[in-house]
């Protein structure tokens, strides 16, 4: 490690650290000064329309823990393009990292690393992030923990839940998974493995468009449903278990309410953006200055900040889109801006792009 560091001193005399990673990058290199370069190793299909990818990263990448998402950038048509990833692979394999993705035909990047991410394709990832860990929650031995999971909201419960049986293998576990037919069920040798290993593992997959297993539909989250699988026992808020949901905006909606007086506490992690606070009603054009390159743009109060800078060609960093990781937070050195995720005013702080609209002129650190 410090030999690295000494050798780093030393060539930052004769080269600069953008330079370096350029080069290294041109030879075919995933060696980078800083940045967190990783190279394809595999691909296999996991089930329909998705696509699990094990990624070799290089020395710059700085761990990860089970239940954490990563950015992934990639230069896809010429546009790099970066979206927010749970890890699927097990902190504890050393060097190797996975990720799987759900293809969405008409999106950006998931169709990319779908069908073309093939081995020795070179992405980037940018930041580690996630509060949805067990070092975080610090569950007790005991405490039984229900999963609540619709299509690609697996992902970051994969990784949790084998961190959890591993830490305790006596403690309960139950997982209930949606897709909406059975095609599109992920991870189904290893979730079958993990039921046979510990007994106290229980594990529901249920559909909502088509049958399985000569099943009738089980539909959408609801009472009945959740009733019929915990149980309609009330039970003392102590008794009760702690409760993980994850999946798109509207289904983290419905099972947050669903099982707010069935846990004693409740995690959960949206793939797509909660319904924004209502927007501002008078359609307003603010001007907003970028200070590094004193570029002034007109952006409307009926749109984000980064979509509106990005549609007027601004390249700006970032990651889930949705106001979770930070990556698009940038200073705001004058003006007032909305947060649409809680309808709050702010400013003279940092503002995340992506979740923020103008409500009067504003001057960014940009
Ligand atoms: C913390 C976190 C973890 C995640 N983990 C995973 C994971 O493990 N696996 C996984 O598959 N996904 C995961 N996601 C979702 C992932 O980040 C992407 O959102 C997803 O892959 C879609 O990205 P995309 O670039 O393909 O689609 P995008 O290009 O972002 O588009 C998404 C959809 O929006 C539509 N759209 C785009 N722009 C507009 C517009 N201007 N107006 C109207 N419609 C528009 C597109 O047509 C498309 O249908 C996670 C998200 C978060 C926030
Ligand atoms: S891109 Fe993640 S907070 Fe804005």
């Amino acid at each position: 490690m410090l030999r690295a560091h000494t050798a780093k001193r030393l060539l930052q005399n004769v080269i600069s650290p953008d330079q370096y990673d350029f080069w290294a990058r041109e030879m075919g290199s995933i060696t980078a000064w800083e940045r967190c370069f990783a190279r394809v190793v595999s691909c296999k299909e996991e089930a329909q329309d998705t696509v699990s990818l094990t990624l070799r990263p290089n020395g710059n990448f700085p761990g990860y823990d089970a239940g954490q998402h990563m950015n992934l950038s990639a230069t896809i048509g010429g546009r790099r393009i970066t979206r927010s990833y749970s890890f699927t692979s097990s902190p504890d394999q050393p060097g190797l990292v996975s990720v799987t993705v759900r293809r969405d035909p008409q999106g950006a990047m998931s169709d990319w690393l779908c069908r073309e991410a093939r081995p020795g394709a070179v992405l980037e990832i940018n930041g580690v992030f996630g509060d949805m860990t067990l070092a975080q929650i610090q569950p007790e031995p005991e405490d039984h923990m229900v999963l609540l999971a619709a299509g690609s909201g697996i992902t970051p419960f994969m990784s949790l839940i084998r961190a959890r049986l591993t830490q305790s293998p006596a403690a309960k576990v139950t997982l209930l998974y949606w897709e909406r037919s059975p095609e599109y069920f992920c991870f189904n040798a290893e979730l079958d493995a993990l039921t046979r290993q510990y007994p106290n593992f229980v594990l529901h997959r249920l559909t909502t468009q088509s049958p399985m297993d000569g099943k009738s539909v089980s539909g959408r989250v609801d009472a009945e449903q959740l009733n019929d699988l915990l149980g309609s026992e009330v039970v003392d808020k102590h008794a009760q278990p702690l409760a993980f949901i994850c999946g798109g905006a509207g289904f983290v909606q419905s099972a947050r309410a669903l099982m707010a007086d069935r846990a004693r506490q409740i995690f959960a992690e949206a793939f797509s953006p909660l319904k924004a606070a209502p927007t501002i009603e008078k359609a307003e054009t603010h001007s907003v200055t970028l200070l590094h390159s004193q570029r002034v743009l007109q952006v409307s109060n009926q749109e984000t900040l980064l979509d509106a800078l990005e549609r007027q060609g601004v390249a700006v960093e970032s990651g889930c889109r949705m106001g979770i990781c930070n990556t698009c937070s940038c200073a705001t050195a004058a003006g007032r801006t909305r947060d649409i995720t809680t309808g709050q005013f702010h400013s003279g702080q940092a503002t995340r792009l992506c979740v923020s609209q103008a409500v009067s002129n504003l001057q960014l650190d940009l």
